[in-house]
């Protein structure tokens, strides 16, 4: 007997791929139609025309059924909001201008070091039923506003408690390198040093799988990030980058060669970086919404990007800062309007690229038989329909690790 019978929907969308998608398989996505899909023991166990038993049948008439989204970029964990800052954006204020006067990324550290850990995780817990509300099943979650040992541990502990949280799985990634924190603003280097000394320590207690940088000007080099990312990889991490947010300083280059996972961003990125990023695989996060909600009108160049041969992921970039959404249906509304993604590529990114942007597209990312059971279900009766609607939750259910969520 099964545990769930998904009948009957008008598209079953498995974006089943072997690897990460590239070039013009991004815009193939392996679509069933008028299929029925089963599930037992929180896994898929069969796709196509179905007749068995179940102890819960879900009809899906008209409706598409797709893989839970995996927002593989967030800044999940923080306390406080900017609401203020981004009136003054509105009004033509520049985001690194912001932080120069010890604003921006530095606020948040000043709200995030005040939280208790209860506070902190409160907060947390509200968003992932948000994020679980708008069709995520998987999201990453970066440490980095707490800038000193105690602080991002509080942080890092956040995240190990929303482990056991039946609507997502959280994978965690220490951001030590998100800014320099007011206390080391004159001696830089003694703050990388801290950052060493905390990355083999949160490794140690495996409160880590990632370590991240943020290579920008105002931020850190890519000096700084190589001895950062160096040190890191020396412990067992694997690593990814903020790298193009806003200039070109050497970030994709770097991540290229000491072999990143994923190197996120890339709104400025030159046609060298591209072709490294080809050459190792590396995956290429696109964050849409930051130069939506920064207003920068500078979006990642995605079809040269794509056309390079790259293979790229969509993802929120959630944080309170420079993308204040949760709701991936959004980002992929949006990559469609500004980068000109068609929405096969955006759900590709959104879904199987994104999954393996976090290591995991062998488990999740696709309805595939086999597949842990992350399905969403959408009130529309074609993927085609998902980036048209945009600013509304077509989600109707969720299905995370074979139970019904929503
Ligand atoms: O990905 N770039 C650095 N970090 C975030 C912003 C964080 C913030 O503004 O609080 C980002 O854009
Ligand atoms: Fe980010």
């Amino acid at each position: 007997m099964l545990d769930i019978l998904i009948k009957n929907a008008s598209e079953l969308v498995t974006c089943k791929s072997a690897g990460p998608k590239t070039g013009r398989d991004l815009d193939a996505l392996d679509v069933v139609k008028g299929g029925d899909l089963a599930i037992k023991d929180g896994r898929i166990v069969a796709i196509g025309h179905l007749n068995e038993d179940a102890k819960k049948i879900i009809d899906a008439t008209e409706k598409a059924v797709l893989p839970g989204f995996v927002d593989c970029h967030t800044h999940l964990v923080f306390s406080g909001s900017r609401e203020d800052e981004f009136a003054l954006k509105t009004q033509g204020a520049n985001y690194l201008e912001i932080l120069k006067q010890g604003g921006g990324i530095l606020s948040t550290v000043n709200r995030t070091r005040e939280a208790t850990p209860p506070q902190l995780l409160a907060a947390a817990l509200a968003r992932i039923r948000m994020a679980s509300d708008y069709g995520t099943t998987t999201l990453e979650i970066k440490s980095g506003y707490g800038l000193d040992f105690q602080n991002e541990l509080k942080m890092l502990a956040a995240v190990r408690c929303l482990h056991t949280n039946r609507r997502m799985e959280s994978v965690p990634t220490f951001l030590g390198a998100h800014a320099v924190p007011q206390e080391f603003k004159d001696n830089r280097e003694a703050y990388v040093r801290e950052v060493l000394r905390m990355v083999e320590e949160f490794r140690r207690q495996s409160l880590a799988e990632y370590c991240d940088v943020f290579v920008e000007e105002g931020a850190f080099s890519a000096k700084e990030a190589e001895t950062v990312l160096k040190g890191a990889k020396a412990c067992g991490c694997r690593i990814k980058l903020h790298a193009g947010e806003f200039s070109d300083i050497g970030g994709v280059e770097l991540g290229a060669d000491l072999g990143a996972t994923s190197i996120d961003h890339l709104d400025y990125i030159s046609e060298e970086g591209m072709r490294l990023m080809a050459e190792k695989k590396i995956i290429g996060v696109l964050l849409p919404g930051v130069p939506f909600h920064l207003m920068t009108g500078h979006y990642a160049p995605a079809r040269r990007i794509i056309d390079a041969g790259i293979p790229i992921a969509l993802a929120t970039d959630f944080n309170p800062g420079s993308c204040p959404t949760l709701s991936m249906q959004m980002i992929i509304a949006l990559a469609c309007r500004y980068m000109r993604l068609t929405a096969a590529e955006a759900l590709n990114a959104a879904t199987i690229n994104a999954a393996y942007a976090l290591d995991r597209g062998d488990r999740i990312g696709s309805l595939d038989v086999g597949k842990q059971a992350d399905i969403i279900i959408l009130n529309i009766p074609n993927h085609r329909q998902l980036p048209y609607w945009f600013g509304m939750n077509l989600v109707e259910r969720v299905i995370k690790n074979g139970r019904i969520v929503k």
